[in-house]
């Protein structure tokens, strides 16, 4: 193995620029050339690649976002695709490629195993669905980009007796609105897992505001409804005056955290390794604090992670 590349695929998050140093720095020190593939797997098709160095890497670690660059590349559905970003691989001598990003940059990789370029597969999604991995890369940053924002807002909730709806990222996967709550201390977490019961919820904010509690935090995932409409429907009920935050984007980028840069770094290398060992259509997780691999199929076939049980057993006993 002479020659690697390395892409960042599908939604971005924090952790991914430190993901692609570690590939690079790993690459270079056994002696690989490492390519940076420019747009995700858009930048296969257009054979958008350049040779990386420690200098390309330099300061790049502590930087949100990724700079290579991420698309959702429609085209990589198709075989069509699938079958011109191969071949531009093989013409780039390219022995090996690395892809971050969520279960649709996988199955991206996983086509391009099928067609015989090795591939090793890093799991980096804000959401926490993908499955065989106990953290996905950037969650842990999105998880503290939402703690601050909520403990700021907490601060005028509080000055003015106001419930607030906050809305995190999340179209079928609760986690971040979960835990968040779980962190923050809020009162309900409404997730696409479970259903709730509105009229329970305004009955209870009811009681806490006559018991002088002076702030009630609803988190909600954007799969599990809008925090406008939640607002309105609490507004109509009881007549509170109810606030909203949508954090949207906001949640996806930022330095990465201590966790993630971390998790990154060993992530990146043993990418490299792996692809080294000559294994290969596999996807890298961590598992118990060990970093575990799984066949890119069976990690495809899975769907999406199923929300942690403990979890909710946890929001539960403390009262959300
Ligand atoms: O999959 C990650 C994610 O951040 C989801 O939580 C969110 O629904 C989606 O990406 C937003 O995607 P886009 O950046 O394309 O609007």
């Amino acid at each position: 193995m002479k020659r690697i590349a390395v892409l960042t695929s599908g939604g971005d998050c924090s952790g991914m620029n430190a993901a692609i140093r570690a590939v690079v720095r790993a690459g270079l020190s056994n002696n690989l050339e490492v390519v940076g593939i420019q747009k995700g797997f858009q930048g296969l098709i257009d054979r958008h690649g350049e040779v990386l160095t420690t200098k390309s890497v330099s300061s790049k670690l502590q930087v949100g976002g990724t700079f290579l660059q991420s698309a959702r590349c429609l085209k990589m559905l198709q075989e069509p695709g699938q079958q011109l970003a191969a071949e531009n691989l093989q013409a780039m001598a390219i022995d090996g490629l690395v892809v971050i990003g969520g279960d649709g940059s996988h199955r991206g990789a996983l086509a391009m195993q099928r067609l015989g370029i090795p591939v090793v597969a890093i799991p980096a999604s804000i959401d926490n669905d993908i499955p065989f991995t106990d953290m996905s890369l950037g969650v842990d940053t999105a998880l503290n980009n939402i703690i601050h924002a909520v403990d700021n807002l907490k601060d005028t909730a509080s000055s003015h007796d106001r419930t607030f709806v906050v809305e995190t990222m999340g179209r079928n996967c609760g986690y971040l609105a979960l835990v968040s709550a779980i962190a923050c201390g809020a009162e309900y977490a409404l997730i696409p897992e479970s259903s709730y019961d509105l009229d329970a919820i305004c009955e209870n904010l009811q009681r806490r505001f006559k018991e002088g509690r002076d702030n009630s935090i609803i988190m909600v995932a954007e799969g599990a409804g809008k925090a406008q409409n939640i607002a309105d429907q609490i507004k109509d009920r009881i007549g509170f005056e109810t606030r909203i935050m949508v954090l949207g984007h906001y949640q996806r980028g930022g330095s990465p955290s201590s966790f993630d840069r971390l998790l990154a770094a060993r992530f990146g290398v043993n990418a490299v390794a792996t692809l080294l060992q000559g294994n290969s259509g596999k996807m890298l997780g961590l598992s118990c604090g060990a970093i575990v691999l799984t066949n890119l199929e069976e990690a495809i076939g899975a769907g999406r992670r199923p929300i942690d049980e403990n979890l909710l057993r946890l929001a539960a006993t403390l009262g959300i």
